[in-house]
């Protein structure tokens, strides 16, 4: 009698959880169909893998929940998570799109953390960069650390710019370093530019890192009408025609009832991530000797974009 009363609420407890697993998925899904600063720009992780269950383990989820809670009053924020050895010491951070409200940045950081979590299943360190946001996290020091590796390069059809669109290009390109600030924007025509630094970086390494965005953009892309340069703590877009391409704005509508239901998403998500966190620690516990699962590899096609 008692036995089966408890397996019983097992089950509830299972069904609750995959109901909830499951409103998650519509949830952000829908977020991602109404909101362009959610869609995907790169992916990576590490090689190195760390073990199931270990205190690693635990320590990435606890950062990866911090950076969640985080954005939601802070555009750029950095976590150190001290474990009880040298050896599970983890570093993480988020920078979102300097003209992201609150509301969108934490939006974006949701979506980015619940993408890293399968894409980088178990790897020591992870990276992912959408439209609106950058999150990272690793066991080896970053944090405060400039970095100039050309991550993502990708330029448009050569289609021309004449001599004068060339020289907007570069008078646009040119402002982006002369402006202060993590996030830059500038405009002549119709030409658009936008640069960004990841919040650990001082101002002289901003910089230099947009100096350096911009001079690869000019020798690499040539007279493409639109450019991405994304090197490890910052990138440079420009496009011609409007901007659309290089900040795709959030979608939002002008009434209130809009913002607090974006709000009430939030905190749903907020719930959302920490209730899977707990559901994955449970799962786990349950398929525990079951061998290996062998996921998809599908999440590659992202790395690639
Ligand atoms: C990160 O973790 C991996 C795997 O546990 C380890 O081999 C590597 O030395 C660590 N790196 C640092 C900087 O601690
Ligand atoms: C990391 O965050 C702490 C506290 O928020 C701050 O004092 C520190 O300057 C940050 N470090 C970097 C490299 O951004």
């Amino acid at each position: 009698m008692v036995q089966s009363r408890t397996s019983s609420s097992k089950t509830s407890t299972f069904f609750f959880f995959f109901f909830f697993l499951f409103s998650l998925i519509l949830s952000l899904s829908s977020i991602s169909a109404a909101s362009s600063t959610d869609d995907f720009v790169f992916g990576g992780c590490t090689q190195q893998k760390y073990s199931p269950e270990s205190a690693y383990e635990s320590n990435v989820n606890s950062l990866l929940t911090s950076l969640v809670n985080s954005a939601t009053y802070s555009s750029y924020n950095n976590f150190t998570v001290t474990g009880s050895t040298q050896h599970d010491v983890i570093y993480g951070l988020f920078q979102c799109r300097g003209d992201l409200a609150m509301p969108d940045c934490a939006t974006c950081v949701v979506r980015a953390v619940s993408q890293l979590g399968p894409l980088c299943s178990q790897a020591c360190g992870g990276a992912l960069q959408l439209q609106g946001c950058y999150v990272k996290y690793d066991n080896a020091t970053f944090l405060g650390v400039e970095d100039k590796a050309v991550v993502l390069k990708k330029c448009g059809p050569s289609e021309g710019y004449d001599q004068d669109g060339l020289g907007r290009r570069d008078a646009v390109l040119g402002s982006l370093v002369d402006s202060g600030g993590l996030y830059r924007v500038g405009g002549s025509g119709d030409v658009q530019g936008v640069a960004q630094c990841v919040g650990d970086l001082s101002f002289a390494e901003c910089q230099d890192c947009v100096s350096d965005a911009i001079g690869r953009l000019k020798s690499d892309c040539g007279q493409a009408d639109f450019g991405d340069m994304f090197l490890a703590k910052c990138y440079v877009r420009y496009s011609t025609g409007g901007g659309a391409h290089i900040y795709p704005k959030a979608h939002h509508d002008k009434d209130t009832d809009d913002g607090e239901k974006t709000f009430a998403i939030i905190i749903g998500l907020l719930a959302g991530v920490a209730l899977l966190i707990i559901f994955l620690a449970f799962l786990r516990k349950i398929c525990e000797g079951n061998g290996n699962y062998k996921y998809s590899s599908s999440f590659q096609t992202f790395i690639s974009m």
